[in-house]
């Protein structure tokens, strides 16, 4: 989005393995292109935490709230003075981001219509959207047999039906941003190399 540093999002349900292509990707960033920020949402900062602490069960809250924190933990990790996304990519950081708003659209749009999502998102959209956005393609039921084997505590999010819903919250989600966006679909069921070898393929075409 004519910044000096790229934006790199990467996508996909719980146990689809981002979290590691995300931390490969970020060492091989620093490596060969400069310096690059790895991050996620929800974020570390005030309004992620909160969303943490719902997660987890320590703060009850309605659904439709938690969507609107999403915004706003969004706007936040774009915005703050401290590491905001969007001034770190004006000083040719490269940002590489665990989720982003493609996840709202699939894990909200359980408890509200995919429309709202996207207005309310429409802020962020229009300040940043991704230069490529990974997303990882696993079955629900693949997943959750990952989240079985590496987790200890299951969270709230992370039942069997939920997963499936989000999982084609997220096709659908896929289906109506993929004319607007550099969105690249990965099988997540392959070795995590060949998966680091396609994700470093497409980043290189960015530079
Ligand atoms: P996740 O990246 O899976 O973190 P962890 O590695 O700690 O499991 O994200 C935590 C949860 O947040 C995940 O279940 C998806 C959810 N989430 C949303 O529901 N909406 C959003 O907009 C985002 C960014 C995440």
């Amino acid at each position: 989005m004519n910044n000096p540093g790229k934006f790199i999002v990467f996508e996909g349900i719980d146990g689809s393995g981002k979290s590691t292509q995300c931390k490969l990707l970020h060492r091989k960033m620093n490596q060969y292109f400069g310096s690059c920020h790895l991050t996620c949402e929800p974020s570390e900062r005030p309004v992620g935490k909160m969303i943490r602490d719902i997660f987890s069960g320590k703060l009850p809250m309605d659904n439709l709230v938690v969507a609107g924190l999403f915004v706003a933990d969004r706007l936040d990790h774009l915005v703050n003075k401290e590491d905001g996304i969007i001034n770190l990519l004006k000083e040719n950081t490269h940002v590489i981001s665990d989720r982003y708003y493609l996840s709202s659209m699939a894990y909200q749009s359980v408890f509200a219509s995919m429309e709202w999502i996207l207005k309310a998102n429409e802020q962020a959209r229009q300040m940043l959207k991704a230069d490529i956005t990974f997303y990882l393609d696993l079955d629900p039921e693949k997943g959750m047999e990952r989240i079985n084997h590496s987790r200890d505590s299951k969270e709230i999010y992370e039942e069997m039906e939920h997963l499936r819903t989000v999982h084609h919250n997220y096709q659908k989600a896929l289906e109506w941003q993929k004319r607007e966006e550099n969105i690249i679909v990965i099988s997540a069921d392959q070795p995590t190399e060949i998966i680091e070898t396609i994700i470093w393929s497409e980043v290189q075409k960015l530079f």
